[in-house]
């Protein structure tokens, strides 16, 4: 099967999922947005209303940050990237995900993964970062590192791009800046 019947065959799935509380006030799935080609697969936190609203991750202020940095690295939002979020449904005020409502979506996740197998796994943002690193870690500490998750896979952290919107600064050593390092060393990386 290909990649793309494949994850569109799981799209489905988890368009009939009531698993958790969230799928009751969901108005649509946010399943994924790029190439099932992509080197890079990005995994955020969690749909906002933006993304309820039209099925697609990242596409409200925090999102249309996101797509010009890559911009600015040059990298192609919808060809160079496969994005999705830990969990497929808004939580209700923007809520962080429970660890419940994370773990009973996480077999969606995985198969994302396993399907797409990218060359990089990017944890944007410390929901994600926490889901496959740990409870502890501290975002600012670790962004930047690169560590295996899996059994095999490369990934890194970077911030949040609903953080980069509350810190405007783009001067050397700024969270923007450190952003657009690890991005540039993502691009070099998949190169
Ligand atoms: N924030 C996320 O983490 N994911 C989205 O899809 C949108 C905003």
């Amino acid at each position: 099967m290909t990649k793309l019947i494949e994850l569109n065959n799981l799209k489905q799935e988890c368009e009939n999922c009531l698993k958790c509380e969230l799928g009751k006030t969901r108005t649509n799935v946010v399943f994924s947005d790029g190439s099932p080609e992509a080197k890079i697969l990005l995994i955020g936190e969690a749909p906002g209303a933006d993304e309820d609203a039209t099925g697609t991750p990242f596409v409200g202020r925090a999102g249309k940050l996101l797509s010009a940095l890559l911009q600015d690295c040059g990298l192609d939002r919808k060809n160079d990237l496969y994005i999705c979020n830990t969990v497929k449904c808004r939580p209700p005020e923007n809520r962080v995900p429970t660890d419940e409502e994370k773990n009973l979506c996480e077999h969606f996740l995985i198969k994302q993964i396993n399907t797409v197998k990218p060359k990089v796994i990017v944890l944007c943002g410390a929901t994600s970062a926490k889901s496959f690193l740990g409870d502890k870690i501290k975002i600012s500490q670790i962004r930047g590192q690169w560590f295996k998750i899996l059994d095999n896979f490369d990934a890194t952290v970077i911030f949040h791009p609903s953080y980069l919107l509350r810190n405007h600064s783009e001067l050397e050593g700024s969270p923007r800046w450190l952003t657009k390092q690890d991005l540039l060393k993502i691009k070099d990386f998949i190169s």
